[in-house]
């Protein structure tokens, strides 16, 4: 299907699942820029808008018998999948990847800027992303089935510290997507290094999916978003 430039990423994100690692390459920030327009979001890249439609609109449709979009889930089922897939890998990976910069940092952090400068910018993402994840488990996300179980239509205004905290989380991951050259590690780096810089784009790509699930589909259940 031909998208309009008038179409916001988010929307697109969540009608075609299978352009969103397309969109994630041309850089198309679907799930905190999720607002933004195509034609916008487009000439923020310096792309062309219609060549930017026309290549999504190339794509492939998604296979018959691919899992399911976790968008066309309930609410509460879609909770429950955010919790055990994205909250779970947050919670694992963190410390794995807080351990391997800190060992990055010592052993390269005196003649490589980026390995010095990775572990603070990660802690300090961390540190949002954990308080943020019990925040939603214990505070929103029990508001969120409740309002869903009775009917209720919640306000935006609920949301709205949570999409700030992805916001920054977002920022922390431009900065370290910068300090590394768009995740490439040094070359002739270290293993270590290596499995970092890998470890730290695979949670960037997870990161994006999350909340794009959060931002562009669950929040915008609640009733009274535009
Ligand atoms: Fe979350
Ligand atoms: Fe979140």
């Amino acid at each position: 299907m031909k998208p309009t430039l008038e179409q916001t990423l988010g929307a697109l994100a969540t009608q075609h699942s299978d352009w969103r690692p397309v969109m994630e390459a041309l850089g198309l920030d679907f799930c905190c820029g999720g607002r933004q327009t195509l034609d916008q979001a487009a000439q923020a890249r310096g792309l062309d808008p219609a060549t930017t439609a026309a290549v999504l609109e190339a794509l492939p449709e998604m296979k018959p018998g691919k899992a399911p979009d976790p968008a066309s889930l309930t609410t509460p089922e879609l909770i429950d999948h955010i919790v055990s897939v994205h909250h779970a890998f947050v919670r694992d990976e963190l410390p794995r990847l807080l351990s391997l910069a800190q060992k990055v940092q010592a052993k390269h952090g005196d003649h490589d800027a980026a390995a010095s400068g990775i572990y603070p910018a990660l802690k300090s993402v961390a540190s949002v992303l954990l308080r943020h994840l019990d925040d939603e488990e214990v505070i929103l996300f029990p508001r969120i089935r409740n309002a869903s179980q009775d009917n209720e239509r919640l306000s935006t205004e609920v949301v709205a510290a949570f999409i700030h905290d992805h916001e920054e989380a977002g920022d922390g991951f431009h900065r370290l997507r910068e300090l590394t050259g768009g995740f490439q590690a040094p070359e002739g780096a270290c293993t270590k290094y290596r499995l970092l810089v890998e470890g730290l784009h695979h949670f960037e790509a997870d990161l994006h999916e999350h909340v794009h699930l959060e931002n562009n589909v669950l929040f915008s259940r609640l009733g009274d978003r535009p």
